[in-house]
C-alpha cells in the first residue's frame, strides 16, 4: 500500500479526491480482495471500531457489501433503516445522525433521498461519514468499484481508454462521481441516452455527448448501462417502456461495435430487457456480478482508511 497521508475526514464525493488518493484505495482494494478469497475472510484491522450503516433509502448491494467488509475488517457494524427508525415518527435527519453519534461510532455510513444529505451530517459529526447514495448527487464508492473493475480488466492501465455510459443520465448519481473520477484518471467518458433524460448543463461536463446509441457504442473500451431510474421519473420525461427498450436497450449486436473485449457494466439493480438485453447481463462481457464482489474489496479500503486515519503507521 502506498504511504500516502489520508487528509480527509469524510468521503462525500469523488470530485475533491486527487489522482494519487483514488490510486491509493485503489491499490488498498486490491490487498483486500486478496483476503475476501481466503477460506477465513477476516483480519482484525478495525477490531474495537463501530460502523453505523444508516440508510434512509432502499439498497441491496450497497448496504450488504459495507456490512459485510465491516465485519471481515472485524469491526462492530450496527444498521438503521428509514423504517423502524424514528424518522417515521417526524425526527430530523439532524437530530437523528447526533443520536447516532452519541453512540461513539468511527464511521457512519449514510443512503439518502436528498443530495447534500450526506455533506449536512459530515459538517454535524465529528465521526467520519461516507456518502453511500445521496439523491441525484453522488455514489462515491459505486465509482470507486467500477473503476477498480476497468482497472483490473484493462490491467492497470487507464490513461487514454474510454468508457460509454448510457441511459437515465439525470437522475444518476452513479454517472456524476463517475465522471469525476473516470477523468481524472485520464480516462474519456462519452454519454448517451434519451434527450429527456440528459441533464441540462451536460454539454458542459467533462464528456462527450453521442447522437445515436451506436456512435456512443463505437470503439469505446467498456460500456456502462444505467438503470432506468423508474422511481424519479416525472410525467412525460419518456415514451412508453417498450418504446424505450426498444430505441435504448444495449444487446449484443450494440457491443460488437466497441473495442474488442469491451466489459459491460452495471451498478445494479438491473432492469433486464429495458437498459440491458437479459442475454448481454449474463454474457462472457458482463461484469456485473464483479462488480459486487469489487464493491466488498472497494469498501473494505474506504472503512479502513477513514478508521485508521489518525493512527501512526
Ligand atoms: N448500485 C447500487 O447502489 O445498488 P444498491 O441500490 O442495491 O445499493
Amino acid at each position: 500500500m502506498s504511504t500516502l497521508t489520508w487528509r480527509h475526514k469524510d468521503l462525500l464525493d469523488t470530485e475533491n479526491l486527487s489522482p494519487a488518493e483514488i490510486l491509493h484505495l485503489l491499490d488498498a482494494a486490491a490487498q483486500f480482495e486478496e483476503i475476501n478469497t481466503r477460506p477465513v475472510k477476516k483480519v482484525p484491522t478495525l477490531r474495537g471500531k463501530g460502523v453505523i450503516l444508516f440508510f434512509a433509502e432502499a439498497s441491496t448491494r450497497t448496504k450488504t457489501s459495507f456490512d459485510v467488509a465491516a465485519k471481515r475488517l472485524s469491526a462492530d457494524s450496527f444498521s438503521l433503516a428509514k423504517s423502524g427508525s424514528s424518522l417515521s415518527k417526524g425526527e430530523s435527519l439532524k437530530d437523528t445522525a447526533l443520536t447516532l453519534e452519541a453512540m461513539a461510532p468511527d464511521i457512519i455510513v449514510i443512503r439518502h433521498s436528498s443530495s447534500g444529505a450526506a455533506a449536512f451530517l459530515a459538517e454535524r459529526l465529528a465521526c467520519s461519514v461516507v456518502n453511500a447514495g445521496d439523491g441525484w448527487h453522488a455514489h462515491p464508492t459505486q465509482a470507486l468499484l467500477d473503476a477498480y473493475t476497468l482497472r483490473k480488466h484493462w490491467q492497470g492501465k487507464m490513461q487514454g481508454k474510454s468508457v460509454t455510459i448510457l441511459g437515465d443520465i439525470t437522475h444518476s448519481r452513479v454517472v456524476r462521481s463517475n465522471i469525476h473520477l473516470l477523468t481524472r484518471l485520464g480516462v474519456k467518458v462519452r454519454l448517451f441516452g434519451p434527450r429527456t433524460l440528459l441533464p441540462r448543463g451536460v454539454h458542459n461536463w467533462p464528456a462527450e455527448v453521442a447522437g445515436s446509441l451506436e456512435d456512443a457504442v463505437k470503439n469505446a473500451d467498456a460500456v456502462m448501462c444505467l438503470r432506468l431510474q423508474l422511481e424519479r421519473q416525472q410525467a412525460g420525461l419518456l415514451p412508453d417502456l417498450s418504446e424505450y427498450a426498444s430505441r435504448f436497450c444495449l444487446d449484443q449486436k450494440h457491443l460488437e461495435l466497441a473495442a474488442p473485449g469491451a466489459p459491460v457494466l452495471h451498478p445494479g439493480p438491473i432492469n433486464r430487457g429495458l437498459e440491458i438485453s437479459s442475454a448481454l447481463a449474463d454474457a462472457p462481457q458482463s461484469r456485473i456480478l464483479y462488480q459486487v464482489a469489487a464493491g466488498v474489496a472497494v469498501r473494505m479500503a474506504v472503512l479502513f482508511t477513514l478508521g485508521t486515519r489518525n493512527e501512526a503507521p
